[in-house]
């Protein structure tokens, strides 16, 4: 346990690594192809709502578990549980985090692959001069064949876990904190191309007309999956993060300018990628496959487009990168914690996550026709199922143990708000985020 009991040396280092955590494919992919098949802006509105009603507040209170509880989330649950007097079996909430990551993980390492290879195919300037539907026809070629998006995957699992393995992600947080703001700066200058696109007025009245139309159900629930996923919270993933953060730090601080920076990579991702959507009259609800396509028609357009795709596609890698080794670090972390030696647990969980990955990466070839649930292949599944149902789960399960369960004075001092903030921070997440969560979960499963 103490060999990952590291602290984070400087409170920025905190801030960093849980914005490398949230801001990821979440951003980039997800968000877009969940915001064109989810009705544009009644998605993006419910979103933002419930980033601020339910993302930050359960975001604070994972955090503070960890940090109280400095140990591995099983067992920062089951002692802190201890001291309040309640059942140790709030340690099984640990676990339920853990098959959430494994599970997103899985697919995360498939998708991130995908990037790989579209990395590759840019230094190669494989979309020079390709019409929008010839760049559209090789992702589907692409997809289709097993042994390319097998190798990616492979190689994107095993960077992750030579990382993880190493116990210290100092070298790659650094590499991050380097890199990342040119991301950033990639996506203004993108979504300052998009301006000067066609599509752009349609892209934003998209997204920002009010359409309450369409707000249904499950658009609402989708929208509520996301919120966490994006934030990374309700995996008990940040938990362990928490558990390395340093005395003296507020944690509403730095929880708000990690939220702040990750809706702002959204938006201009959207902004970006729909703007093109809108001047090839392309279908904004296209699916997972958005991304792929948009990107490599924006960026032919461009002067020097290939290597602006190269790089951008080499940095999506390295966000990808920081997120996928927040995922994986609780599992192994929690193997550990069961007594294997840190080698040993990440290279099973690698095994593990391989196999549950190659699934997905089948979905679509071999098991294109195999559907698990309704018309679903296991990647839909696996793309829905534990970012729209268990991550709001396990975050309500979160919440009412740091609301609830834990005593006080434990909370005012892992939470370092004062006691106001911490007044505030208790009532949002005893009367508004947790009824929430029940009523939105409720309705959608119904
Ligand atoms: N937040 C990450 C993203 O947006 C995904 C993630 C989810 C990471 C849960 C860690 C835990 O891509
Ligand atoms: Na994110």
């Amino acid at each position: 346990m103490s060999e990952t009991l590291e602290r984070w040396s400087t409170r920025r280092a905190f801030i960093l690594a849980v914005t490398g955590a949230a801001v990821g494919l979440g951003n980039i992919w997800r968000f877009p192809y969940m915001t064109g098949e989810n009705g544009g802006s009644a998605f993006l509105l419910l979103y933002v709502a419930f980033v601020l009603l339910l993302g930050l507040p359960v975001m604070m209170a994972e955090i503070l578990i960890g940090r109280a509880g400095r140990r591995s989330p099983m067992q920062a649950l089951a002692h802190l549980a201890g001291q309040a007097g309640a059942t140790p079996h709030w340690r099984w909430l640990g676990l339920f985090g853990v098959t959430t990551v494994f599970l997103i993980l899985s697919f995360y390492s498939v998708v991130s692959g995908w990037s790989i290879e579209y990395f590759i195919e840019s230094v190669n300037g494989n979309f020079v001069g390709q019409t929008p539907e010839e760049i559209g026809a090789s992702f589907n070629a692409f997809l289709a064949d097993p042994l390319r998006m097998t190798f990616n995957h492979t190689l994107f699992l095993l960077l992750t876990l030579s990382v993880v393995a190493a116990g210290v992600s100092g070298g790659l947080e650094k590499l991050n904190n380097l890199l990342m703001p040119l991301l950033y700066l990639l996506l203004l200058v993108l979504a300052g191309y998009a301006v000067t696109t066609d599509g752009f007025g349609a892209a934003v009245a998209w997204l920002f007309t009010p359409n309450p139309a369409a707000i249904t159900v499950s658009v609402v629930l989708n929208a509520m999956g996301h919120a966490f996923f994006t934030l990374a919270v309700g995996a008990c993933a940040l938990m362990a993060y928490g558990a390395y953060m340093p005395d003296h730090q507020s944690l509403p601080k730095a929880v708000a300018a990690v939220a702040v920076l990750d809706v702002t990579v959204a938006l201009l991702a959207g902004i970006a990628i729909f703007s093109v959507v809108f001047s090839q009259g392309m279908d904004p609800g296209e699916g997972p496959g958005l991304m792929f396509v948009t990107l490599p028609i924006a960026f032919a357009e461009l002067p020097g487009g290939a290597w602006w795709l190269a790089i951008f596609f080499l940095l999506l890698l390295l966000a990808t990168w920081t997120s996928s080794i927040n995922l994986a670090e609780p599992i192994v972390a929690t193997l550990q914690g069961a007594g294997l030696r840190r080698g040993r647990a990440t290279a099973l969980v690698g095994v593990a996550v391989w196999a549950v990955g190659m699934l997905s990466v089948l979905s679509f070839s071999a098991m294109a026709d195999v559907h698990w649930f309704g018309e679903m292949t296991f990647f839909d599944l696996v793309t829905t199922v534990p970012t729209d149902i268990f991550l709001p789960v396990g975050g309500l399960l979160i919440a009412i143990f740091a609301a609830w369960v834990m005593p006080r004075d434990t909370v005012v001092r892992a939470l370092d708000a004062g006691p106001r903030g911490f007044r505030a921070w208790q009532a949002t997440v005893r009367f508004v985020s947790i009824p929430l969560v029940v009523i939105v979960l409720v309705s959608g499963l119904l």
